[in-house]
């Protein structure tokens, strides 16, 4: 396998942790030995071992030869956090050639640990296909620096531009696309919607259609609008309300957040993150969506097209899609657009 593919195979197992590793980065590493590989591994879950340790775990102390070289999406660790430092481990097992794709944007680590490496005699390389290494690390970039949740706004529209009309829900998605956003669901720590979302549509917002988990239900309801009978009051799932604590019933698995002006929104999502939430899926409506735009706070747009017109209804958020990437799922187009930093 070339270094290239070495490093592309970090990415992929990188991904398979991205349902589970909330404010930290999907991390992938492989351990090789010219164009073999010896042994593989990823952050798997929030809190547990990284991806050098679980690479490493399948090989004996004595396994490891100076010849061999640990491919890592990320920079390795030089810090005592949840886990020992992998930079330790990356000595004791006596590793003399490390390539890695980005520097870890962590202002603590930023360089400093491949630093150290170099001194102590591994030769070291960073950059490979760092591009792609970014566009992976894209959520833990937002988390590192701005500590708050990586922002995916959603929402779907008619190809004439409405997402829906007043008072009533609309189907504009088709079965495929459904499919899709459950598997975005999936990835993401939080569903987020607007009240009048919650109140029109009674959305489950869970997830049924894809393999993983379901999100917390992030429902915005500073006036105590949302019925109980509501389904994200009601059916035993986790959902938080950001709005006044309320007394009518026994809440089980509901929690509230202080939330009362549209601008103490930025505040929230730091609450948020406190409560390790990485990603947040906003799904609208229409309303939340434009105040997330205008305020920059959002990192990417998913939006689907149906080739079907409503002629009226409540428009879309308007958003310049010049630079938009497009797929296409039977009626429904999918754009995804990311926001530049
Ligand atoms: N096609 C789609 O993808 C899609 C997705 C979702 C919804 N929809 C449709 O869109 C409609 C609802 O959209 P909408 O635009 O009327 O309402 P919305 O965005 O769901 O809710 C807006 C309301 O949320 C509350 N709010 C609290 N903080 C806010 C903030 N920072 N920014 C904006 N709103 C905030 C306000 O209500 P208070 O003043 O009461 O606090 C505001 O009036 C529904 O009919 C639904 O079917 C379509």
């Amino acid at each position: 396998m070339s270094r290239d593919l070495q490093m592309r195979r970090c990415f992929d197992l990188a991904r398979l942790g991205h349902q589970s590793n909330r404010t930290n980065p999907c991390v992938g590493a492989l351990l090789s030995r010219g164009r073999h590989v010896r042994a593989e591994g990823f952050y798997q879950k929030f809190g547990g071992p990284h991806a050098e340790v679980d690479c490493l775990s399948s090989l004996r102390q004595e396994d490891t030869h100076p010849d061999d070289e640990l491919f890592v999406s990320l920079e390795p660790c030089n810090v005592d956090a949840k886990t020992p430092p992998c930079r330790d481990l990356i000595l004791s097992r006596q590793i003399r050639n490390l390539t890695v794709s980005i520097v870890d944007p962590n202002p603590q680590i930023s360089g400093s640990s491949i630093e150290e490496l170099s001194q102590q005699g591994v030769t070291c390389r960073s950059g490979l296909l760092e591009r792609l290494g970014e566009t992976l690390l894209r959520p833990f970039h937002t988390s590192i620096t701005q500590e708050r949740p990586y922002l995916v706004l959603k929402w779907a529209q008619s190809r004439d531009g409405f997402i829906g009309r007043q008072g009533a829900r609309i189907k504009i998605s088709n079965g495929i696309t459904d499919r899709l956003v459950h598997k975005w669901r999936a990835a993401s720590d939080g569903i987020m919607v607007g009240t009048q979302t919650a109140l029109v549509d009674n959305p489950r917002l869970d997830n049924r259609l894809y393999y993983g988990p379901s999100p917390t239900r992030i429902i915005l309801d500073r006036k105590s609008k949302i019925p109980l009978t509501h389904h994200v009051l009601n059916d035993g799932h986790t959902t938080i309300i950001c709005g006044p604590q309320r007394r009518d019933k026994d809440f089980v698995r509901t929690s509230f957040l202080p939330y009362g002006k549209e601008d103490d929104l930025s505040g929230l999502l730091a609450q948020l993150y406190k409560l390790d939430h990485g990603q947040i899926l906003v799904e609208g409506g229409a309303e939340l969506l434009r105040f997330c735009l205008t305020n920059g706070l959002w990192d990417e747009c998913r939006i689907i097209v149906s080739d079907r017109s409503m002629h009226h209804g409540i428009p879309a958020p308007k958003i310049d899609l010049q630079e938009a990437g497009s797929w296409q799922y039977g009626d429904n187009q999918v754009l995804q657009l990311l926001n530049k930093r």
